[in-house]
């Protein structure tokens, strides 16, 4: 299998090179050279997706199978989709739940429209989800039946890049009383890049054309018992504190981000947790448990020493500052 992936150097991307170097495939990515290492074993070809000279290099290339992990710009991803049409290749667009039109003020189904987004729309033309869905446009539009669209759900594992579970862990590992947020036994749905990264390897060695959510199955993880798993990774004395939702907000939490994966119920947090993932799993998906990629993720952070650089212990835009935590608990106790 010759694979051609876009990006492959960051997170989910990473792990696709890594479980298609695993299989024996013939991989080449493609990316810039600013965000990472190439995975070992890999053709590396550098240029701007965006740039038309710089796509020039994939010109009269064939490959099996091309893997999109870096589309957020109809416009720009419907110009590699055309580049590719006559590559031969099966197309695994990487878009994302947030694409789905009624989601989240409903659950979203298998099946369900895409958010309206012509294909050739640029960056100013939407959101983040709205582009998404412009750019499974712009795939179908080209690869029709030999494309899968891979709504993806929350994604956890190793070299996140986002600073979710990343900063949880190194909150554990300060240990001490944590402020859980919320209750714990909300049901959440959370999938590891590396079994993304197995559906769609076997979505383009099987042809399996249509749009999918890829995801954990429902509840396959409740906040209470993934932030226990984070505890157990890192081994920490750790004393969980739950706080309430309400009382979270009314103190101007920010939800998603102050407490990363924390979304309160009401407004976008109703079906926050609500995917439909049955087509994904007669596709073929199957996830490992999230214990597993919490400890897997607490293993390469200890590998590597990942740490942040904030002065606040925040990863990116997320988390919050320990005195901003203590703050948050006295006023709970005091109420
Ligand atoms: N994190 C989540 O929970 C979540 C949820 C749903 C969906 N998603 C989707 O999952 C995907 C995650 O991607 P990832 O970061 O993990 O993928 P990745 O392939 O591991 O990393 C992104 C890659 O894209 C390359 N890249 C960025 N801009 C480029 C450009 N203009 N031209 C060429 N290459 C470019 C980067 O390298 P250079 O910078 O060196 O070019 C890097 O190799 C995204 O599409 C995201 O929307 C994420």
């Amino acid at each position: 299998m010759k694979l051609l992936i876009l990006g492959g150097t960051a997170f989910l991307g990473r792990a696709t090179a890594e479980e298609a170097v695993r299989r024996g495939f013939d991989v080449t990515t493609f990316n810039r050279g600013q965000t990472g290492p190439d995975v070992a074993g890999v053709e590396a070809l550098r240029g701007d997706r965006d740039r038309d000279d710089d796509l020039a290099q994939l010109t009269g290339r064939s490959f099996d199978g091309v893997v999109d992990t870096c589309g957020f710009v109809p416009r720009v991803v419907g110009k590699s989709a055309r580049l590719l049409a006559g590559s031969g290749a099966h197309y695994a667009y990487v878009s994302s739940i947030s694409a789905v039109a009624s989601w989240p003020a409903n659950p979203a189904l298998d099946g369900e429209e895409g958010r309206p987004c012509p294909s050739d729309a640029g960056l100013d033309d939407g959101d983040y989800g709205v582009l998404k869905a412009g750019c499974e446009r712009a795939v179908t539009e080209v690869f029709g039946d030999r494309s899968t669209i891979v709504r993806a759900g929350l994604i956890l594992g190793p070299h996140e890049n986002v600073g979710r579970l990343t900063w949880w862990l190194r909150r554990m590992e300060r240990g001490g009383e944590v402020l859980a947020p919320g209750v714990p036994h909300r049901p959440m749905q959370l999938i590891d890049a590396r079994d993304i990264a197995r559906f769609m390897l076997d979505s383009i060695e099987r042809g399996t054309p249509g749009t999918f959510n890829v995801t954990g199955r429902a509840g396959n993880a409740t906040m209470g018992s993934w932030l226990a798993d984070a505890a157990a990774a890192v081994g920490s004395d750790v004393r969980l504190t739950w706080v309430d939702d309400d009382f979270l907000v009314g103190q101007d939490v920010e939800p998603w981000t102050d407490l990363p994966l924390w979304m309160p119920p009401g407004q976008d947090g109703d079906h926050a947790w609500h995917a439909e993932t049955a087509a994904a799993q007669r596709a073929g998906l199957t996830t490992r448990p999230v214990s597993e990629t919490v400890r897997d993720t607490w293993a390469w952070m200890a590998a590597t020493g990942l740490r942040s650089d904030d002065p606040d212990g925040r990863f990116r835009n997320n988390g919050i500052a320990p005195a901003r935590e203590e703050q948050l608990l006295e006023a709970w106790r005091a109420r």
